[in-house]
């Protein structure tokens, strides 16, 4: 079997294969197969499309030779995340050419930010692709699909006036199947930040905040269904705003306040969240809410004021360590973790150091870091001074070994501690479970399969590379 999972690895560490629910095939049904890129937006988009293609008829599959349609859910945050599309779209080309010779349908569809920069130039480029469709229009895509059907080379990126959320077919109609005890659900889209160096404003568009109801009713749905802990997700999450039942204008803290009265839903998470919106409601919510889980990813990605300037991030490394400090009074036992980008034009020596002299600072929990990749169309493609790939990839080693040190001693702080721990799935020995601490580490323990979801009392016992073990505290 071609194993397109394996040789398209996800495109950020933050990222992973899809994790979408299998149905069992029934009868002469067509298939699906989906793979996703990049973030965990990308991952609910495309349960979200697993939805709307099963009211249409489809069930998912995970081998990609049983697919009548072959989804990519496309990344387009680094210039290697966008290469690896054309790569598989490659493979998949002879894959349909020798299924054609055989009678059989196969088509492909281009979704998420890669399809929604570089629609028309996929159709050039890939002559097999049979649908292009951006993240704002994915509510079209059963239509899509029946045109594509029909013969048109469709493409569907334009979304100037539709509510992508209004049209949604997994919230409104088709009911949300169990996807284990914990879930995303997206609260924001797009961003209207335009950091310098970043496709996301471009590719997700402004920012839209999902209306209070949608977000209460789905996340009553998910408890329905099991689910014990919700991460927030969105482009720029803390800059969720709406409106309360009182009429009140909310943010993010407001939301969290309400969601933690969900009877059942133990746990809340939210990602990724910009410095400049961590207002004091929200930090409040982070000191008061047990449900809130004392897990924060904050990106800064450089600790120079110099290139953050040039990065447009409209805050200094000053800002950012200030407001660390407040949410360590407001919750001292929180994880902190974040994004760094090393060697974005004009970046210096000097400026580099300053990195990691925040890094050391901060002490991050858990970090992900990235070399400066040009994207045309941004701001900071236009700048001079590019930084040499050579300095980049020693700078690169030099920061991920400063983190990787922080969060080896992260785990290490964590051994000895007492700690409440979701199960969440069966571990690779029988009559063992791996749960989810509330600094989102795996963590192996002897448990039975009945108490997935349970929270347990647990004792960190010692490390892994990357999980830790612990023993169940009997009461
Ligand atoms: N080059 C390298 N890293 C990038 N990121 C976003 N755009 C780029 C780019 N052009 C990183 C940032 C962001 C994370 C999701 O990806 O650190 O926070
Ligand atoms: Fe990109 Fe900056 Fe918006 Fe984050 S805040 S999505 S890095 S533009």
């Amino acid at each position: 079997m071609t194993d397109l999972t394996a040789t398209l690895p996800a495109a950020t560490p933050s990222g992973g294969d899809i994790a979408i629910p299998q149905a069992s095939p029934v009868g002469n049904a067509r298939k699906v197969f989906i793979k996703t890129y990049g973030c965990q937006m990308n991952v609910y988009d495309s349960m979200r499309m697993g939805d709307a293609l099963a009211s249409e008829g489809y069930v998912t599959t995970e081998t990609v030779e049983d697919a009548d349609l072959v989804l990519l859910n496309t990344c387009h945050i680094r210039e290697k995340a966008a290469d690896k599309v054309y790569s598989a779209l490659g493979r998949l080309r002879d894959m349909k050419k020798e299924r054609n010779a055989n009678g059989r349908e196969m088509m492909i569809g281009v979704a998420g930010c890669v399809a929604q920069a570089e629609g028309e130039e996929i159709l050039r480029r890939a002559p097999a692709v049979d649908v292009v469709i951006g993240p704002q229009t994915y509510h079209r895509l059963p239509q899509a699909l029946k045109r594509a059907r029909a013969g048109e080379r469709v493409i569907e990126t334009d979304y100037a006036v539709e509510d992508k959320f209004e049209h949604l077919p997994g919230a409104e109609r088709a009911a949300i199947r169990s996807r284990g005890v914990t879930a995303f659900l997206t609260v924001q889209e797009g961003c209207d930040k335009f950091c310098t160096f970043c496709v996301v404003p471009y590719t997700r568009g402004s920012e839209v905040s999902r209306p209070l109801s949608q977000i209460l009713d789905e996340a009553k749905r998910l408890v329905d269904a099991g689910v014990r802990e919700v991460t927030l997700l969105g482009q720029n999450v803390n800059a969720w705003h709406g409106t309360g039942p009182d009429g009140a204008a909310w943010g993010l803290g407001d939301l969290l306040y309400r969601l933690a009265e969900i009877p059942g839903l133990a746990r809340l998470r939210y990602t990724t969240s910009h410095p400049r919106d961590m207002d004091d409601r929200l930090i409040e919510a982070h000191q008061n809410l047990r449900a809130l889980m004392p897990y924060l990813h904050l990106p800064v990605q450089a600790g120079s004021d110099r290139i953050l300037k040039a990065m447009n991030r409209r805050h200094t490394a000053a800002d950012y360590l200030r407001l660390i400090e407040r949410i360590r009074t407001a919750r001292p036992d929180i994880a902190l973790s974040g994004d760094f980008i090393v060697g974005f034009p004009g970046e210096t020596d000097a400026d580099f150091e300053d990195t990691l002299r925040l890094v050391e600072t901060v002490e991050y929990a858990q970090a992900f870091s990235f070399k400066y990749s040009t994207r045309p169309g941004t701001p900071g493609a236009d700048l001079g001074s590019q930084v040499d790939d050579a300095v980049k990839a020693e700078r690169l080693e030099r920061l991920q070994a400063l983190l990787l040190k922080q969060q080896h001693a992260f785990a290490e702080g964590c051994v000895g501690k007492t700690i409440d721990l979701l199960l969440e799935k069966p571990g690779r020995m029988p009559d063992q479970l791996i749960g989810r601490s509330p600094w989102l580490q795996s963590v192996n323990v002897d448990a039975k399969t009945s108490q997935i979801g349970d929270i347990i009392q647990v004792r960190i016992t010692g490390t892994g590379p990357n999980s830790l073990f612990a023993e169940r505290i009997e009461r």
